[in-house]
């Protein structure tokens, strides 16, 4: 097993991780099945991949030929918000792990600030952030405490090892530390060059809580939704800045890229369709970037945010971020 980050729930988390946004239905359970094989011990899932059942099928068919056991993996699972009254926490927990054939999460979060009326999963699966599936923001009344003591209960009835959140920012964190009985083990959030996040990693690092980094190509992962401000920057992997230190250290430039967020003390989580790059991907932490070629990355933040519901659809109920 590669380097890992120790959780203040007590256990490991591999350091970097496969993410499954994207991955689609028919070529997923390969994909998961290759990644095992490749090395990848951690999984980044979530309801609303609508991929669970055959991220399940690759790791059921890694574990069946004996590649791997469950306790060589982390796994990890998030809730979406329509998911967030109290007692609607545990039922949308239980149906990911059904979907994917485990008995537990190792880490499962909140995937977003912001309850939304609950949708029945018999209605629509996995349900998105309109009540109707179509253009309703309908909000639910829950504040977050109650959310969290659902998650703490999932702890408690061993269906999630360690808890924690996904694009909370400070003020929320704060809150949530002075009610929780359980701290949130990990933060993971949108991290790359054009997005640093300087004060909330700062925050994480002060209080014991994991961060890691999602999107660490930045706009690349964008592109398909046309967004703009995604075709307006300089695609990361092309950048002079980059594509220099790659040079310098005979590297890639998406290794660079991970390195800077790995050497920060970050996870990461890339995600990608080709068999080939899966290797490369996961080489991003057996070496080192200079302090001045850090400093240089840092020196591009320009506080960029891709991934924010309000980029997705129309809307004017929907500030997460603001
Ligand atoms: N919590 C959240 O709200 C949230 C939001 C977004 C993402 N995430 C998690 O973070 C994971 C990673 O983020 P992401 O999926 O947005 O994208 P990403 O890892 O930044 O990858 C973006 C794109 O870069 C390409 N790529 C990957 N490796 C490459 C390489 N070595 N060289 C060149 N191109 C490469 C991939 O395309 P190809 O497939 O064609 O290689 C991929 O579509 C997700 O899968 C998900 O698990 C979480």
């Amino acid at each position: 097993m590669g380097p890992t980050i120790k959780l203040s729930s007590g256990y490991e988390m591999p350091q970097v991780g496969f993410g499954l946004w994207k991955v689609d239905n028919a070529t997923c359970a390969d994909t998961v099945y290759n990644a095992i094989k490749a090395g990848y011990r951690l999984f980044d899932g979530a309801c609303d991949y609508g991929n669970e059942k055959e991220c399940g099928e690759g790791v059921a068919r890694a574990i069946k030929e004996g590649l791997v056991t469950r306790e060589d993996l982390f796994i990890t699972s998030k809730l979406w918000p329509v998911f967030e009254d109290g007692d609607k926490v545990e039922p949308a927990c239980r149906r990911s792990l059904s979907d994917w054939g485990l008995e537990y999460f190792d880490l499962y979060l909140i995937h977003f600030p912001g309850a939304l009326k609950y949708v029945d999963p018999a209605v629509r699966y996995p349900p998105g952030w309109h009540f109707d599936g179509k253009s309703q923001i309908v909000r639910s009344s829950t504040p977050m405490h109650v959310t969290w003591a659902a998650m703490e209960g999932l702890v408690t009835n061993k269906l999630a090892r360690s808890i924690g959140v996904s694009n909370f920012q400070a003020q929320l964190l704060y809150d949530m530390l002075r009610y929780a009985k359980i701290p949130p083990a990990a933060l993971q959030i949108e991290h790359h060059p054009y997005l640093v996040q300087k004060e909330l990693v700062s925050l994480c690092k002060a209080e014991g809580i994991a961060v890691t980094a999602y999107s660490s190509f930045g706009p690349a992962s964008f592109l398909e939704f046309g967004f703009k401000h995604a075709e307006a920057m300089v695609p990361l992997m092309q950048d002079e800045l980059i594509t220099g230190i790659a040079a310098r250290h005979g590297k890639e430039p998406s290794q660079v890229l991970l390195r800077w967020a790995t050497q920060r003390g970050l996870a990461v989580i890339p995600k990608t369709s080709r068999p080939a790059v899966l290797a490369q991907n996961l080489e991003c932490t057996g070496f080192d970037l200079e302090q001045d070629e850090i400093d240089k990355i840092f020196a591009k933040d320009m506080g960029i945010r891709f991934n924010q519901p309000s980029n997705y659809f129309d809307t004017d109920k929907m500030w997460i971020f603001g």
